[in-house]
């Protein structure tokens, strides 16, 4: 949550840093600022409310600066206003810092040491801005030794990546982070910061990571790196060889049908990365014989990571034989059940920097306990931090919501399931023939996308007025029931359930009125009568009921028929046309599909 640029070393800084922040803009969109020095003794301040695009109209030719910050927020403390976007400041106007996460003791850092201090803001960041000026004020520290000594006093529960600018060093961004993401950019005879390499894609393919608790000095020609005790630390470069323009939305009105679209394609990249020529897994041997070893599996994720999560465990246990759990992360956190004697955790994350499971991810590594991240971010966080990391290869995914990522986890962890599977000897591994499956999926995935307008007048004739809509389906097919009253409620903001088709009649059914939408998904021979019975119940109290049903249980009114493929993998096709609901009922009613209100893409606090 917020996204933060940083450069040094270019008369282009504020080009940069709108550019840079319009990357970034996923990661939060209420209100966004820049500040730039052109180091001739002129700075500029320029925060406004609302997205990026209000603070560019803002900007005229005069704005320039050889160094800059910037930040596009997701606000925690106080409301979206221009007092509370950054860049914010010290009264003196000396120090301008950006930060994203969230320092839990400002209030005590405020009474202790800025008791006569007025705020102008409500934010935790100005506390931290003040506060290094005070030490370079009235204890006459410099700037590196004052930002070092405020990082010593936030407590260890902050989170927090920052840039900070100091007028009386223009040239020099002053960088730090805990808990949330940050990592620098190499450029020639210019450097930058960014909460993600897609923010400086257009400037360098050169990056280098920032690891906790370090103090990184960025200048336009060299960056050096401490950590808090002072020991100045060694660290390479690596590339990135993506191309700016995979992160470019095309031709396409909003990102999330870009990346609906790209489905099949992910699915042939993952069959290409992680199976050979005969369809063997080419997963390493290592991680493997950890798992193998596993007594029970235990997968954590949130939102849409925990629904893929879901299918998988039904994956883990046909494939493995390997008892598996799946956990919400923010649970697990803080209520670990009682653990089998040798715990295995797969971590599910499209970011790689979901605060709730890196949370749970630092409990168990103090447990002493083995991990797989699986995500699509290299290098994010969970990455860098679980003992073993598989990448889901689905390229950025920009969109709030998830669509890829969520097909990319649940095919991964059929492939995992198989590759530990085979290891375990487990003969249903062996003869599933995952490399032809995955291709069938691929070819129905894109006939479902092909087929898109049909579910354009589905979702406006269906989905465009009631308040509420239900998806129900029983075992593998709740799952995706979960998933796709997500889809619907968190862009169209339709009231959406995903229910145990069974459950309904024990309550819930209550809510059933004429034209309530309830979406029945019917993929698995022995679950699909019973919930053809529970929509039967609906429809006999006034409900709107349409299907999404495997071709071989297909009836002659179902609305999407699916291609068959084996039963574990139908989530990666009853999805999609649910993806699709969901993008085209928010399109009907003008919503901006990408960006939801209240959300962002990286749930960075907790
Ligand atoms: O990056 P993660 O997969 O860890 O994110 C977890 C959730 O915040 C995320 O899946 C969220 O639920 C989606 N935006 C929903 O579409």
């Amino acid at each position: 949550m917020c996204g933060i640029v940083g450069v040094t070393g270019t008369k282009q800084s504020v080009s940069v840093l709108i550019e840079g922040l319009e990357r970034l803009e996923y990661r939060g969109y209420d209100s966004a600022g820049i500040y730039v020095n052109d180091q001739t003794g002129n700075d500029y301040l320029v925060k406004r409310v609302g997205r990026i695009s209000n603070l560019k109209n803002a900007l005229t030719d005069d704005i320039a600066g050889t160094a800059g910050i910037g930040h596009t927020r997701w606000a925690t403390h106080g409301v979206p206003s221009e007092v509370n976007a950054h860049p914010q400041f010290s009264a003196d106007e000396r120090f301008y810092l950006v930060h994203n996460g969230v320092i839990e003791n400002f209030e005590q850092l405020k009474q202790e040491y800025l008791a006569d201090v007025n705020f102008v803001s409500q934010t935790d960041t100005e506390v931290i801005a003040q506060l290094i000026d005070r030490f370079v004020v009235d204890y006459k520290m410099d700037t590196q030794s004052a930002f070092l000594k405020v990082l010593h006093l936030i407590n260890d529960d902050s989170s927090y990546a920052f840039v900070l600018m100091d007028r009386e060093t223009p040239d020099t961004l002053y960088v730090a982070k805990n808990k949330s993401p940050l990592l620098v950019g190499i450029g020639d005879g210019f450097n930058l910061v960014a909460s993600d390499a897609v923010a400086m894609l257009k400037q360098t393919h050169t990056f280098m990571e920032i690891q906790d608790k370090e103090v990184v000095i960025v200048k336009p020609d060299k960056v050096t790196i401490h950590d808090f005790e002072g020991n100045e630390m060694k660290r390479d470069t690596f590339r990135v060889d993506m191309d700016a323009s995979a992160a470019d939305k095309g031709t396409y009105p909003f990102y999330m049908l870009k990346e609906v679209d790209e489905q099949p394609a992910v699915m042939r990249k993952l069959v290409q990365e992680y199976l050979d020529e005969d369809g063997r897994p080419t997963i390493e041997a290592g991680l493997l014989n950890e798992m193998k070893k596993a007594d029970r599996l235990y997968i954590i994720g949130a939102g849409t990571s925990y629904h893929a999560g879901l299918v998988g465990a039904r994956m883990f246990e046909r494939l493995t034989k390997i008892p598996t759990q799946v956990f919400i992360s923010s649970e697990f956190a803080y209520e670990q059940p009682i653990m089998s004697e040798k715990p295995f955790f797969i971590f599910l994350t499209q970011s790689g920097e979901t605060a709730d499971s890196r949370e749970v991810l630092v409990n168990i590594k103090k447990q002493g306990w083995p991990s797989l991240t699986i995500t699509n971010v290299p290098k994010s966080t969970l990455s860098r931090e679980a003992s073993y990391t598989l990448l889901l290869h689905a390229g950025p995914e920009i969109a709030v919501a998830s669509t890829k990522a969520y097909t990319a986890q649940v095919a991964l962890q059929a492939i995992l399931a198989k590759a530990l599977g085979m290891t375990c000897d487990q003969q249903a591994a062996t003869e599933f023939d995952l490399k032809q499956q995955l291709g069938i999926v691929a070819v129905g995935m894109q006939a479902l996308v092909d087929g898109k307008e049909k579910l354009e007048s589905i979702a406006s004739r269906y989905l465009s007025e009631p308040r509420n809509a239900f998806y129900i389906g029983r075992g593998i097919d709740w799952s995706v029931a979960l998933e796709s009253a997500l889809k619907l409620k968190e862009i169209s903001y339709v009231q959406a359930e995903g229910f145990a088709s069974g459950e309904l009649k024990h309550g819930t059914i209550a809510l059933i009125e004429e034209h309530t939408p309830v979406i029945g998904i019917i993929t698995q021979d022995r679950t699909a009568g019973l919930t053809r019975s529970n929509l039967q119940e609906v429809v006999s109290r006034g409900a709107s009921v349409l299907t999404i049903a495997a071709k071989h249980l297909a009836q002659p009114d179902d609305t999407i028929v699916l291609p068959d493929v084996d039963p574990l993998l139908t989530p990666l096709l009853s999805v999609v046309p649910a993806q699709l609901l969901a993008y085209y009922t928010s399109l009907g009613k003008g919503l901006d599909v990408d960006k939801p209100r209240n959300l962002a893409k990286s749930v960075t606090v907790q």
